[in-house]
């Protein structure tokens, strides 16, 4: 039987160029109805690497290369993209040519490739929507990194079943929902000291730092 990675996985093997076509123009007006915080939370997560300098960078779950465009153009001085599905990844590669020589993609899941830190900034954005266990994940990112940016979706009685029935009962995608306590909770016992939680969209940004 297959399990929910495997799902979220598979998802994305095929849903690649439909998730990286909402961030063209045209389509922008009925996303920010959808998905309202998917601009900010990019403008939000460039602020915090602005802050750090040229930080070297982890972008779990990587996508298409999106968000590594705009934070290489921001002064990332190494940038390391990690995803499990190949044709995201492949849209990425393409998209960040003119950087390769700062950039490295890794193909597979973030519980298991091979990273070498320290990460000055560890992204992880429209990520945790899919993650079924979130605390070996964020105890992974706190080995890696000294700081986190990620965005985590909100249940609410207005959109959230609208979601569920988009992705689980018709794209068979798990997708799962987190309170501000659980994300608070989830960095500050892993050693994330200094916790900045947002509303942002449909749910939360987090900014998380060691000290
Ligand atoms: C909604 S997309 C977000 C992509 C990108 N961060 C952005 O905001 O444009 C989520 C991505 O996370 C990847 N992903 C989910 N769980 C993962 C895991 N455990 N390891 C690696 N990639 C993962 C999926 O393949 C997908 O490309």
């Amino acid at each position: 039987m297959r399990n929910e990675r495997d799902l979220v996985r598979q998802h994305f093997r095929e849903q690649a160029s439909t998730f990286d076509g909402l961030y063209e123009a045209r389509v922008k007006q009925v996303q920010r109805l959808l998905r309202p915080g998917m601009t900010e939370r990019v403008v939000k997560t460039v602020e915090m690497l602005e802050q750090a300098g040229s930080p070297v960078v982890l972008d779990v779950g990587c996508g298409s290369g999106r968000v590594a465009e705009a934070l290489l153009k921001a002064g990332t001085s190494r940038y390391v993209g990690v995803d499990f599905s190949g044709p995201m990844l492949a849209l990425a590669a393409t998209r960040l040519e003119r950087f390769r020589d700062r950039t490295e993609l890794i193909e597979g899941d973030f519980m298991a490739v091979d990273l070498h830190g320290p990460f000055d900034l560890i992204v992880a954005l429209g990520v945790f929507d899919y993650i079924a266990d979130p605390v070996p994940f964020v105890q992974r990112m706190a080995a890696l990194g000294e700081s986190v940016a990620a965005s985590f979706p909100k249940w609410t009685w207005v959109k959230g079943p609208i979601r569920k029935l988009r992705y689980e009962v018709i794209n068979s995608c798990p997708i799962f929902d987190y309170t501000k306590r659980e994300i608070e909770f989830l960095f500050r016992s892993n050693g994330f000291d200094r916790v900045k939680i947002d509303r942002m969209g449909n749910g939360y940004m987090l900014q998380a730092w060691k000290r």
